[in-house]
């Protein structure tokens, strides 16, 4: 199965995730909480990140996903709950929540 690259900024750490992965993923690579997932299913607001580069590559984004970032306040720019997205492609995010 080819290798997607997950580039997060500013450290610019890249990791490498089979194509077609969650971003939940990530957290079996490194032993350090690169994004600081809480519920991993949309509800909590932990794991907000800003797609620098690559939106086509997270997946479509859920109307419930849309509607939460917007109650969270995340409506200018290019948001996501990373827990919701998957790795189609490359891509480069940066974590804005904590
Ligand atoms: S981990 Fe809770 S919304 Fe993503």
């Amino acid at each position: 199965m080819p290798l997607n690259r997950l580039t997060l900024m500013p450290e610019g750490v890249g990791i490498d995730l089979p194509q077609g992965s969650p971003l939940t993923g990530i957290e079996n690579k490194t032993s350090e909480p690169l994004i600081p997932f809480g519920c991993r299913s949309g509800a909590c607001g932990a794991c907000v990140v800003e797609v620098l580069a690559g939106s086509d590559a997270l997946g479509e984004t859920d109307p419930d996903e849309a509607d939460f970032l917007e109650d969270l306040g995340w409506t200018e720019g290019n948001y996501r709950l990373a827990c919701q997205c998957s790795l189609w492609d490359s891509a480069t995010i940066r974590v804005v929540a904590s």
